[in-house]
C-alpha cells in the first residue's frame, strides 16, 4: 500500500472525519485536509484511482469523483497520461481564503473541549456536513424553479421606493402588509384563524420552535414529540433542556397511550397534516383528542405545517389550529419549501393572548430585521406570483413523485407490497420506502451513499426503539432523467439488502 493510501485509510477511520457523508465526499475531505496540513506536499503524485480504490476498498468511480472535485477546486492537477499531482497551495489564493483552518474536530485526534456538554451533543448530529445536492435528499425543494426575474423586479422596486423604517430591526413582529397577506393566505388555504395581529414573521420554523420552547416551557419541562420525529424540532427542544417524551405514530398520527397521559407535557409538537417523516395524516378523532388533552393538561400544541402546499390531489386539509376553540395551538408555517430554503422566512400564528409577549421576545432575543425581503415577499403574494408558483411546482413535484413511484415499482416487481411498501399518500416532498423489520435501513442508507444517492434511514428518526424501517427518498429536486437513472440504482441497493 502506498504512503498516501496509508495516510488516507488512517484518516478515514477517524470518528471525527464526517462519518455520515458519502464515501466520495469523505475521500475528498480527507485529501483536502491532508493537503492543507502539508501532509501531502505540493508536486507529490497521488496514487492512481485504481490503486486507491483497491487500497481503500472503495468503488473506482467513487475515487474518480473525489479526484474530479479536488481538481475542479484546484487542489490537484492532472498531466495527460501521467497522473494526478498535488497543486501548489500558495498559488491557490482563492481556495486558501475560502478554506478556513481545519476545525479542532476535523483534525484527527484533536480533543473537543471548547463546547459545553449541551453544545457537544448538538454539534454531534452535524446535519450541515451532509451533502445536500445529491439525489434523493428528502425534504429538499427544487429552488431552481423559483421565478428569479420576478423576485429581482420586486426587490428592485422595494429598494427604489425605499422607506428608511424598512432598514430597522422591526419591532412589531414583522412587516405589516406581509402579516396581512399571510393571514389571508392561511385562512383561505388552511382554515387557520389568524389576523395580522397574531402573526409573527420569523427566520423559519427552527426559530419559531426556539421561541416557543423558550417562552412557553422551562428547563426540565416535558415536550411530547412524535416518534419518529423531525430532527430539527428535536434538536431545538434538546438545546432548551426540555425532557422529550416520544409518542408512537401510527397510520392516524400521534397515538396516545395511557402511559403517555401520566407524563404531563408543557409542549406538544406535531405535524398533523403530513407527519414527518412517515406521511401519516392525523385523523379527526385524534385531532379532537389532542386538543382536549392540551386543555386538560394546560399544554401548548405546536403545529408544524411545513409542506401543506404540496398536496397533489384532493382538497387542502384543514389545520388543527382551525379546530381549536380554546386557543392552545401555535401554528407554524415556512417559505423554505415553497420558495427556497435560504429565504429564511417563516411565520407563526399565536393565540391572541401570546401575541404581544412573542413580539417583544422576538425583538429582544433576535433583532429580526429583514424587512426589505419581507416587503418584496408581501408584494410577491399580493400580486398573485405566489399562487402561480405554487401551482407550477405542485405540478412538477406531483409528476416527479409519480415517475419515481413508477420507476421503483417497475424495478421491485412482485416484491412490491410483499417485501417492500411505497408510501401512497399524494402529498409531500419524499416517498417512504418501507422494508421488513429485520433489514438494516442504516446500512442501506450507507450503501446508497456509495452510489452517490443521499437517502435517510427511517429508523434514525426514532427516539425510542424503531418500530418501522425504511428509507426516505426525496424527489422534488431531482430531474426526471435522474429519477429514472438513480431510481433503478436505489431499487437494486434495497434489493441487495432484502436478500
Ligand atoms: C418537519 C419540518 N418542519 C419544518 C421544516 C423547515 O424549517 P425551516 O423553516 O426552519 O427551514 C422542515 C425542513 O426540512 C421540516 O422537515
Amino acid at each position: 500500500m502506498s504512503a498516501t493510501s496509508d495516510l488516507f485509510s488512517k484518516l478515514l477511520v477517524q470518528p471525527d472525519f464526517f462519518p455520515r457523508l458519502p464515501q466520495q465526499k469523505r475521500l475528498y475531505e480527507v485529501a483536502k485536509v491532508s493537503i492543507h496540513l502539508g501532509q501531502l506536499s505540493a508536486g507529490s503524485k497521488l496514487p492512481s484511482s485504481r490503486e486507491l480504490a483497491r487500497d481503500l476498498g472503495m468503488a473506482r468511480n467513487t475515487v474518480i469523483a473525489a479526484f474530479e472535485q479536488l481538481m475542479a477546486e484546484g487542489y490537484v492537477t492532472s498531466a495527460q497520461g501521467s497522473g494526478t499531482y498535488v497543486a501548489n497551495l500558495t498559488e491557490l489564493k482563492l481556495a486558501a481564503q475560502v478554506m478556513p483552518a481545519p476545525l479542532a474536530s476535523e483534525v484527527p485526534g484533536a480533543e473537543t473541549t471548547l463546547l459545553s456538554r449541551r453544545g457537544a451533543h448538538i454539534t454531534a448530529f452535524g446535519a450541515g456536513e451532509r451533502f445536500e445536492i445529491f439525489p434523493f435528499v428528502p425534504a429538499d425543494d427544487d429552488f431552481s424553479s423559483f421565478p428569479f426575474k420576478v423576485w429581482q423586479r420586486l426587490q428592485n422596486r422595494v429598494w427604489r421606493d425605499i422607506h428608511p423604517d424598512l432598514l430597522d430591526y422591526g419591532r412589531a413582529g414583522g412587516y405589516l402588509p406581509l402579516r396581512q397577506a399571510i393571514a389571508e393566505y392561511v385562512a383561505a388555504s388552511r382554515s387557520v384563524k389568524a389576523t395580522a395581529h397574531n402573526i409573527l414573521i420569523t427566520s423559519g420554523t427552527q426559530q419559531s420552535l426556539d421561541l416557543c420552547a423558550q417562552l412557553l416551557a422551562d428547563v426540565g419541562d416535558t415536550a411530547w414529540v412524535e416518534d419518529p420525529c423531525y430532527w430539527g424540532a428535536r434538536r431545538v427542544f434538546e438545546a432548551c433542556d426540555l425532557n422529550l417524551h416520544p409518542i408512537t405514530v401510527d397510520g392516524e398520527g400521534m397515538a396516545l397511550k395511557p402511559a403517555d397521559l401520566a407524563c404531563d407535557p408543557r409542549l406538544i409538537y406535531v405535524t398533523p397534516s403530513h407527519q414527518y417523516p412517515t406521511g401519516a395524516i392525523m385523523s379527526l378523532a385524534r385531532r379532537r383528542e389532542l386538543l382536549d388533552v392540551a386543555v386538560r393538561k394546560n399544554a401548548w400544541i405546536l403545529e408544524d405545517d411545513y409542506d401543506s402546499e404540496f398536496r397533489y390531489t384532493g382538497r387542502p386539509l384543514a389545520s388543527l389550529q382551525g379546530l381549536d376553540k380554546d386557543e392552545r395551538v401555535v401554528y407554524l408555517g415556512t417559505f423554505s419549501k415553497v420558495l427556497y430554503p435560504g429565504i429564511k422566512v417563516g411565520y407563526m400564528v399565536v393565540p391572541a393572548a401570546l401575541a404581544d409577549a412573542f413580539k417583544s421576545a422576538l425583538y429582544d432575543l433576535q433583532r429580526p430585521g429583514q424587512l426589505m425581503v419581507q416587503a418584496a415577499l408581501a408584494d410577491f403574494i399580493s400580486l398573485g406570483h405566489f399562487a402561480t408558483h405554487i401551482r407550477k411546482i405542485r405540478q412538477i413535484y406531483g409528476s416527479r413523485r409519480e415517475l419515481l413511484r413508477k420507476t421503483l415499482a417497475g424495478e421491485f416487481g412482485s416484491q412490491l407490497n410483499q417485501q417492500v411498501r411505497i408510501s401512497h399518500e399524494e402529498s409531500g416532498l419524499h416517498l417512504l420506502i418501507e422494508v421488513p423489520d429485520h433489514v438494516d435501513d442504516v446500512a442501506l442508507e450507507k450503501l446508497a451513499a456509495e452510489s452517490g444517492i443521499e437517502v435517510r434511514a427511517l429508523s434514525a428518526y426514532y427516539l425510542s426503539l424503531p418500530v418501522r424501517r425504511g428509507l426516505l427518498v426525496g424527489y422534488a429536486y431531482v430531474t426526471p432523467d435522474k429519477i429514472v437513472y438513480y431510481g433503478k440504482i436505489l431499487a437494486s441497493v434495497i434489493q441487495s439488502g432484502l436478500s
